[in-house]
């Protein structure tokens, strides 16, 4: 039913562009990737809107790697693993905690300046389900829109990498078993296709499946969606992962208020004020992300409310305002002040555990496509991810792929012809469709998820698929194609993994069951879906 790709092309009358490699995203990962690999190649980077423009210019809370003398890989690791719930990839998560502290001096060597104490020491916070003070953070609480700034500095300044910005993503190009390019919108609507050596998808996460999210406007899942297109494999996709304290306040956007509040002390109360968190967990506010969202949820089921409050008001108001001004001036503007307010929050969407499967190497299952970051499905996140380790996962698996890159063989002979022929018929309300889905989304395949609540959903999703026939050639289109797309992946796997796992809660299957699912789902559009055998051991 999904047709291979989603707009009406043919290469022969396109403008053709050649490069050596194309890195499709604005976030860390892409900016990171596309300055290591223009070290040896050409790069072209494009994203779909400004260069400052994506979810790792929101990422707050900061980049979890080793600097402490205290702590160490082992602990470092053991809290990742722990976090994924048995389905972490050990060698994934050995490489990221290995690998990260050298490229976090890559990033300050790129111009990044995190926070430092008087006597010149990185300042470290903690989050949830960290054993140790380890995670750096820049600005107080914009961590993100620091890396970014100094990444797209360098990016501005590199000879060798070419920069299209507000140019959108339509489809991977594939000849002969391979990718060999991708199919572009410009911003005056015409298409281009951009022939490379090898495609690295960047393009972030899918936050905007659900009504409420902590991610931008642009986070449509575009990546994962055209690399299922493709023939690339994806994997964990029922592994959503909701942030437990988005601000939920009339009028304002579900905005992310850092779990590093509650590292640095912060409570979280019902809305009759008592600390509840203790009858979910020994480490109350800083237990697994998935666990305190759950615990927020059933808090809001249980006095009937649609939120909770995070307390931080016995914290002294230099404290706040030094270590969380974005937060701080934020919540302002809605008549919120964290010094003496209790913060009304709720969870939302926040991050895709799974994606495009790939190797060590950031390779996927398709020759010469790469995926890094939260597009990716490297194995580090397993079934919860770890809160601050995806900043670091994108800069260990974006070096990874550019060493491969460096032994890539030269392909001659990477510009067939291509095209495709879909009904030029209209008749599809695009912003309407998106909405239901993201509410049905939501209420279904939420927090917590049932096999009633999945299959009504599956159906509901399929009487959706009018779109993929039409030829609509606008963005709303494409992304609407590709959330659809992606919402099925997350449903189906959803609905069959029967038990509850991290990010994926079962109200049917409430209990962890090592001996039939400690297992991976995957999906293909030649395989449909299948499971694999996870290969981490349990940890205690
Ligand atoms: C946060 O600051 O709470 C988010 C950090 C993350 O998702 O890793």
């Amino acid at each position: 039913m999904i047709p291979r790709y989603v707009c009406n092309f043919n290469t022969e009358n396109l403008h053709n562009i050649s490069t050596d490699v194309v890195v499709i995203g604005f976030g860390i990962a892409g900016l990171y990737t596309a300055l290591e690999a223009s070290k040896n190649a050409d790069v072209v980077l494009i994203g779909k809107k400004g260069l400052m423009e994506s979810n790792t210019r929101f990422a707050q809370g900061g980049i979890a790697a080793v600097t402490a003398e205290s702590d160490s890989p082992a602990l470092h690791r053991h809290d990742t693993l722990l976090a994924g719930a048995g389905i972490c990839s050990y060698e994934a998560v050995d490489a990221l905690v290995h690998e990260g502290p050298d490229r976090l001096q890559e990033l300050i060597t790129y111009g990044t300046r995190f926070d430092k104490d008087e006597d010149g020491e990185y300042e470290l916070t903690r989050e949830g389900a960290h054993s140790e003070r380890r995670i750096l953070h820049a600005q107080g609480d914009a961590t993100g829109a620091e890396i970014v700034r100094a990444l797209a500095e360098k990016v501005k300044a590199s000879p060798r990498i070419t920069l299209f910005e507000e140019h959108f993503a339509i489809d991977l190009l594939t000849e002969n078993n391979h990718c060999s390019g991708v199919l572009v919108m410009k911003p005056d609507g015409k298409i281009i296709a951009i022939r490379s050596q090898a495609t690295v998808l960047a393009t972030g996460g899918a936050g905007q499946l659900y009504r409420y999210t902590t991610n931008p406007e642009i986070a449509t899942a575009d990546g994962v969606a055209m690399a299922y297109r493709a023939g690339a494999e994806v994997k964990d996709m029922e592994f959503i992962q909701f942030h437990p304290t988005a601000l939920c306040y009339p009028d304002a956007p579900r905005f992310l208020i850092s779990e590093a509040v509650r590292g640095e002390g912060a409570i979280l109360r019902n809305i009759h004020g008592e600390r509840f968190m203790g009858n979910y967990h020994e480490l109350m506010e800083l237990a697994p992300r998935d666990i305190v969202a759950r615990a927020i949820v059933s808090e809001m089921e249980r006095t009937n409310s649609t939120y909770v409050y995070l307390d931080i008001t016995h914290e002294s108001e230099q404290l706040i305002k030094h270590r969380f001004p974005t937060i701080y001036e934020f919540c302002l503007t809605y008549g919120l002040d964290m010094v003496t307010d209790w913060i009304p929050v709720a969870p939302a969407c926040h991050y895709m555990m799974g994606g495009v499967t790939t190797d060590l190497n950031g390779e996927t299952t398709l020759p010469r496509l790469f995926a890094c970051g939260e597009v990716s499905c490297t194995g580090v996140h397993g079934a919860n991810r770890l809160a601050s380790n995806s900043l670091s996962e994108a800069i260990v698996f974006g070096h990874r792929i550019t060493a491969r890159l460096a032994t890539l063989e030269k392909l001659e002979n990477n510009q067939n012809h291509l095209h495709e022929n879909l009904s030029t018929q209209k008749g599809y309300n695009v912003m309407k469709e998106r909405l239901h889905l993201q509410k049905l989304m939501l209420r279904k395949v939420g927090v917590k998820r049932d096999a009633k609540s999945l299959t009504d959903t599956i159906d509901q999703l399929e009487k959706m698929h009018a779109i993929y026939g039409l030829d609509y050639t606008t963005q709303e289109a494409f992304e609407m194609k590709n959330l659809l797309t992606v919402a099925l992946l997350t449903a189906r796997a959803a609905l069959t993994r029967t038990e509850s796992r991290g990010g994926h809660y079962r109200l049917d299957y409430p209990e962890k069951n090592d001996t039939d699912w400690c297992v991976h789902l995957i999906q293909s559009m030649s395989m449909g879906l299948m499971k694999e055998r996870a290969s981490q051991h349990v940890v205690e």
